[in-house]
């Protein structure tokens, strides 16, 4: 459904006809991660199954990391094991050192992510090392992977704010960035994992990154919505020129070692912003608030995102749509 009208009408972000917008989906991986109650491998599985049939093309679907670390993804290999695999739909799982690497080929995973950060704080509690030593255990990880012929992924995490020392130079996220683009991943993915960020600071990012040699098709955004102002942060990177965006099927998320972050942007409000807009992204909002229903269900509470209440809305009939 089709809410605004085309690109035309106020929005100036540069888009190429047949340009497309990716929309990542981290639902399964970031947004059960931080959930205390286990949850069956067979509810993650159908939850991954009902994302694709909603027409999400990239799912990252689970974390090889320590599951004393993540207790809720140890399931690792089983929900690979599990989960119907469709053509053309991407699979990435999170991998945070060689070991992880090594369990994620064995589980037959064809794309991956590895993860920093711009602050070291937050890397010695998330990963137990520091920024350095991260990307140095991340070398062989991505070199192995490249091998395989996997696509790769490198999240430089705090982005925009670190809850343990606050503000962090945009400077710092450049270099990470780009120590991660040489390591060789197709794409670094800068996270707002506590939610802080605000537009000038999205674009001045992408700035800073085009003068430091990034191109931004290399570039993707993973914001968690903690404050509201994801969708607010989307746009800024769409004008800046940034085609692919991170968003959680039902708003949930949050990191463990992140105190105080919220859930990551619900998909749903963000397939709604780039439908209002035009842009083509291939996926449609009743099956993604399908999809949102169902890990409401299993979560046993309400959708907290904003269109996951209101439901889409069809301008034809002025009704709500897709809430059942
Ligand atoms: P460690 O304890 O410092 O390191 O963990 P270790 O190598 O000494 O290993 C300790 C134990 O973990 C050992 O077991 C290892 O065998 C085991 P033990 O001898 O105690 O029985 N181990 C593993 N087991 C299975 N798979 C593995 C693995 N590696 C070690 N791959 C480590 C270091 C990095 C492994 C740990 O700290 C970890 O797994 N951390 C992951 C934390 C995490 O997943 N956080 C959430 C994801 S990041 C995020 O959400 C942010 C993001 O969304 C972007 C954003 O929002 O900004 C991506
Ligand atoms: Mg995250």
């Amino acid at each position: 459904m089709v809410p605004g009208g085309p690109l035309s009408r106020g929005y100036t972000g540069r888009m190429t006809p047949g340009e497309r917008v990716r929309i990542y989906e981290v639902g399964p991986r970031d947004g059960l991660q931080n959930e205390v109650r286990p949850i069956a491998t067979a509810d993650k599985a159908r939850f991954v199954g009902l994302l694709a049939d909603a027409g999400l093309r990239e799912i990252e679907a689970t974390s090889f990391v320590s599951p004393k670390a993540v207790p809720q993804l140890a399931d690792a290999e089983e929900l690979l094991r599990t989960l119907e695999r469709r053509p053309g739909v991407r699979y990435p799982v999170l991998v945070p050192n060689e070991r992880g690497l090594a369990r994620a080929e064995a589980a037959g995973a064809e794309a991956m992510a590895i993860f920093t950060a711009a602050s070291d704080a937050f890397a010695r509690a998330n990963i137990g090392m520091t920024v350095d030593e991260s990307i140095e255990r991340s070398r062989p990880v991505v070199a192995r992977a490249r091998e395989l012929g996997w696509w790769t992924r490198g999240y430089v995490s705090t982005a925009f704010g670190c809850p343990y020392t606050g503000r962090v130079a945009p400077e710092r996220v450049v270099e990470v960035a780009l120590r991660l683009a040489e390591l060789g991943v197709d794409e670094v993915a800068l996270g707002d994992t506590i939610g802080v960020g605000v537009p000038a600071q999205v674009a001045d990012l992408v700035g800073l990154l085009a003068v430091a040699g990034l191109a931004v098709e290399r570039l993707a955004f993973h914001f968690h919505d903690t404050r509201g102002t994801a969708l607010a942060n989307v746009v800024a990177g769409l004008h800046a020129g940034v085609r692919c965006f991170d968003a959680s099927t039902g708003g949930t998320g949050g990191c463990p070692y992140a105190p105080g972050a919220a859930g990551n942007l619900a998909t749903e409000d963000l397939v709604y912003l780039l439908d209002g807009l035009g842009h083509e992204h291939g996926v449609r909002l009743e099956g993604v608030l399908a999809a949102a229903r169902f890990v409401a269900v299993v979560l046993g509470r309400p959708l907290a995102s904003k269109v996951g209440q209101a439901g889409g809305w069809d301008p034809a009939t002025g009704r709500a749509v897709g809430r059942e």
